[in-house]
C-alpha cells in the first residue's frame, strides 16, 4: 500500500469538461479534485457515461479542459505548444478501450515500435541494438517480433493488439500509464494475463498506473487508491480498503452490491 508522503505525480483542482452549449450542454466531468502519487495504482471506477474517458483525455492533454487545473509533479501543467505536449507525452502514455484507434493504420508494426525507441532518445542506436530492444519488448508480452515485423496492426487479433500496446509501454517507459479498460475486448484468461503484464511492468519501471474500469471488484484487488465516479463527479475516494470495505456513498454501496464476491473473498481472508 502506498502512502501520501510519496511525491505528487499528477493532481487536479476543479477539473471540468463541458461539451456543447445551451440545451445540448453536457457536463461530462464536473469539478473533480484528485491527487495521484508516484508509483501508486489508482483505479477510477464508475458506470458507463460517468465521465471516465473524458477525464482520461484531459489528463493526457488530448482534449481541452473547460475549467480547473491539472498539475504535473506539483507544477501547473503547460502543454500550450506542440513541443511542450511532446515532452509531456514522454511522461504519460495510454492504453485505450479500442486498440484499433491507437495506431496509425499505415505504419507497420516494426515502425510502431521503432517510433517508441526514437521517442526515448534511441534514434542513433545501431539497428542491431534496436532489434534487440524490440525483440525483448515483444517477448515481454509473449509476442514473437520476427513474426510481426512485416505486418500491419490491423492484421493482429484484438488480444495481440493489446499486447502490442503493452510492448510499446515497455519501450517508452513513461512515468504514468493510463489504462482505459484495456481488458474489455478479450476473454477472461487473456484479461488476467494482460493485467499481470501491466503489474509486472509497474514493478519493473516503477510507473504510476491510472486504471479505468467498471469493475469495482477488480479495482479492489489491484489498487492502492480508488476514486468512484458518478455523473462526472468523484463521490468518494481513498485507499481501496477504505472505499470498498467501508463505503460511505450510496452509489459505491450499489456498485459493490453488484459484486457479492468482494465480501465472500474478504470473509475468507479474515477467518
Ligand atoms: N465528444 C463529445 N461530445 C459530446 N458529448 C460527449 C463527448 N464525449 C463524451 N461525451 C459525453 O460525456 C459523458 C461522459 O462520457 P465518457 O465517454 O467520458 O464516459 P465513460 O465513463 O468513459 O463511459 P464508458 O464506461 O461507457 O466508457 C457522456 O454523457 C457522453 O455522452
Ligand atoms: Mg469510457
Amino acid at each position: 500500500m502506498s502512502d501520501n508522503k510519496k511525491p505528487l505525480c499528477l493532481s487536479g483542482k476543479g477539473v471540468t469538461k463541458i461539451f456543447g452549449f445551451g440545451d445540448k450542454k453536457t457536463v461530462a466531468v464536473d469539478h473533480v479534485d484528485f491527487e495521484f502519487h508516484e508509483g501508486e495504482l489508482i483505479s477510477i471506477v464508475g458506470e458507463s457515461g460517468s465521465g471516465k474517458t473524458t477525464l482520461a483525455k484531459m489528463l493526457l492533454g488530448l482534449t481541452s479542459i473547460s475549467e480547473g487545473q491539472i498539475f504535473y509533479q506539483d507544477k501547473l501543467r503547460d502543454i500550450s505548444t506542440h513541443k511542450k505536449k511532446k515532452e509531456y507525452w514522454k511522461n504519460i502514455q495510454a492504453i485505450f478501450q479500442d486498440p484499433f484507434s491507437s495506431y496509425n493504420v499505415f505504419s507497420k508494426i516494426d515502425t510502431v515500435l521503432l517510433d517508441c525507441i526514437n521517442m526515448r532518445g534511441g534514434r542513433f542506436l545501431p539497428m542491431e541494438k534496436k532489434i534487440e530492444m524490440m525483440t525483448e519488448a515483444c517477448s515481454f508480452v509473449n509476442l514473437k517480433f520476427a513474426e510481426l515485423t512485416k505486418k500491419y496492426p490491423f492484421e493482429l487479433s484484438g488480444g495481440q493488439m493489446q499486447r502490442l500496446m503493452i510492448a510499446r509501454i515497455f519501450l517508452l517507459k513513461p512515468k504514468i500509464l493510463l489504462a482505459d479498460e484495456p481488458t474489455s475486448m478479450i476473454d477472461a484468461c487473456s484479461r488476467a494475463t494482460i493485467l499481470d503484464m501491466l503489474l509486472n511492468l509497474r514493478n519493473e519501471i516503477g510507473m504510476t498506473i491510472i486504471f479505468i474500469t467498471h469493475d469495482i471488484g477488480l479495482a479492489y484487488y489491484i489498487s492502492d487508491k480508488v476514486y468512484i465516479m458518478e455523473h462526472g463527479r468523484f463521490v468518494e475516494s481513498g485507499t481501496a480498503d477504505e472505499v470498498i470495505l467501508t463505503p460511505a456513498a450510496n452509489y459505491t454501496k450499489r456498485l459493490i452490491s453488484d459484486v457479492p464476491k468482494i465480501y465472500e473473498e474478504w470473509d475468507l481472508s479474515t477467518v
